[in-house]
C-alpha cells in the first residue's frame, strides 16, 4: 500500500494544539454570545439574530433526534463495570463531539454521519477461523446477550469521556468462529461508500478505515463491540450499528461500523498507521510517558457535563486506568 503523509484533522488547533485557555475562551466567548452550549459552534449563530436562534433552536432539535434512537431494553449492567472514577460524559456534548473521518475532519460530522445506511447490515467474519459466518445486524443481537459498560474513553488527541456502552464482548464472537492455530491478528473494516462519504481530503486516505488487534488483545475480557450507548442504538456519528470499543487504547483504535472482521496470520495494515506509523502505532495503548510527538500524553482534558463544553485536566492513567487487565499482554 502507498505510504500516504496526510496529517490528519486532529493537527487542526481547535482540538489538539490550541492552548487549553485560549480555546476555551473562545468557547466561552461563543456561548455567551448566544447563550447556549457546545451546539452553537459550528453554526450560523455569531449575532444575536432572531434568525440564528431560530436555526440553532432548530439544530438542537435535529440533534436530539439522531441521538433518540430505539432502546436496546432489556440488557444487565455489567457488575465489574458499572462506574469509573469520574462522571459519566454528558450524551448531548458526546453526540456532538466526534471523529469520524468519512464525514470529515472536524469534530461537527453529526449531522453528516446521517448519511450512514445502517438498514440492513451484515458483518462478514472470515479468514483463519473454523466456523467462518457472515451475521445481520439481528443475529448479533440475539446470538449474544447485551450488557452495558461504563468505560473511561480516551482520544489521542489528550481529551477524554466516559461512556456507558452497550453490547457483547470480542471473546464471545470468539468463542463462535474458533480461530484456528494461524489466526495471530484480526483486521478489522469499516463501511466505506465514496459517494456518500466524502470527507475533506477523502481521495487522500487509505479508504477503508480499518484497524487491528493481536488475537490476545481481543480475547481480554475488556474487548468490547458496541450496538448502543446510553442504553439505546448507537447513534450514526458514534459508529452505528457495530463499532470497536477498546478502552485500554487511544480512541482511534476503536473502529466504527465495522462490516468485516478477518483473522490474519499477520500483523495487519491499519489506517492511522499507514497514513502517520510515527504517530500512530499498530498497539496505541494509553501510556502517559509515551508522548504523541507533537504533545505530552501526561495529562487529558476530560469532557463531563452540560450544557456547554468544559474540560478538567486530569492525569493520564497507564492503560487508561485498565492496567490490571492488560498489564501482562505487555511485559515491560
Ligand atoms: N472509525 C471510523 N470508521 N472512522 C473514524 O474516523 N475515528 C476514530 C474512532 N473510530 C474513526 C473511527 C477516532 S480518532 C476516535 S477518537 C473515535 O472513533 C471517536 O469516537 P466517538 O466519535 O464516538 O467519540
Amino acid at each position: 500500500m502507498t505510504l500516504i503523509r496526510t496529517p490528519p484533522g486532529w493537527h487542526l488547533p481547535e482540538h489538539a494544539v490550541t492552548p487549553e485557555t485560549a480555546y476555551l475562551n473562545r468557547r466561552q466567548m461563543l456561548r455567551s454570545i448566544v447563550g447556549m452550549g457546545l451546539g452553537v459552534v459550528g453554526l450560523p449563530a455569531i449575532a444575536g439574530c432572531q434568525q440564528s436562534v431560530r436555526s440553532q433552536a432548530a439544530a438542537h432539535a435535529q440533534l436530539a433526534a439522531t441521538l433518540n434512537t430505539p432502546s436496546l431494553e432489556p440488557y444487565q449492567v455489567n457488575p465489574r463495570f458499572a462506574a469509573v472514577d469520574r462522571p459519566t460524559t454528558d450524551r448531548t456534548l458526546a453526540g456532538q463531539y466526534n471523529n469520524y473521518y468519512e464525514f470529515g475532519s472536524g469534530k461537527s460530522v453529526w449531522q453528516a454521519a446521517q448519511k450512514l445506511p445502517t438498514d440492513p447490515w451484515s458483518v462478514e467474519v472470515t479468514g483463519l477461523v473454523k466456523y467462518p459466518r457472515t451475521y445481520t445486524l439481528e443475529d448479533l443481537l440475539h446470538t449474544f446477550p447485551l450488557e452495558e459498560r461504563v468505560y473511561r474513553f480516551r482520544c489521542v488527541e489528550a481529551w477524554s469521556m466516559v461512556l456507558p456502552w452497550l453490547g457483547f464482548p470480542m471473546r464471545a464472537l470468539l468463542t463462535q468462529v474458533e480461530p484456528t492455530p494461524a489466526a495471530k491478528f484480526v483486521r478489522f473494516t469499516a463501511f466505506y461508500d465514496p459517494q456518500l462519504m466524502g470527507g475533506l481530503f477523502a481521495s487522500l486516505y487509505p479508504w477503508p478505515y480499518t484497524e487491528g488487534l493481536r488475537l490476545e488483545e481481543m480475547a481480554n475480557e475488556l474487548a468490547f463491540f458496541a450496538v448502543g450507548l446510553y442504553g439505546k442504538r448507537l447513534p450514526k456519528q458514534h459508529g452505528a450499528p457495530l463499532r470497536m470499543v477498546l478502552p485500554w487504547k487511544y480512541g482511534f483504535k476503536g473502529a466504527k461500523a465495522i462490516v468485516r472482521i478477518e483473522f490474519v496470520a499477520t500483523e495487519p495494515k491499519t489506517f492511522w498507521h499507514t497514513v502517520q506509523p510515527n504517530e500512530y502505532g499498530f498497539l496505541a495503548n494509553v501510556e502517559p510517558d509515551v508522548p504523541h510527538p507533537r504533545w505530552s500524553q501526561k495529562t487529558e482534558r476530560f469532557i463531563s457535563t452540560g450544557p456547554g463544553l468544559s474540560w478538567e485536566k486530569r492525569p493520564t492513567l497507564l492503560y487508561n486506568g485498565y492496567a490490571n487487565w492488560v498489564s501482562d499482554l505487555y511485559p515491560r
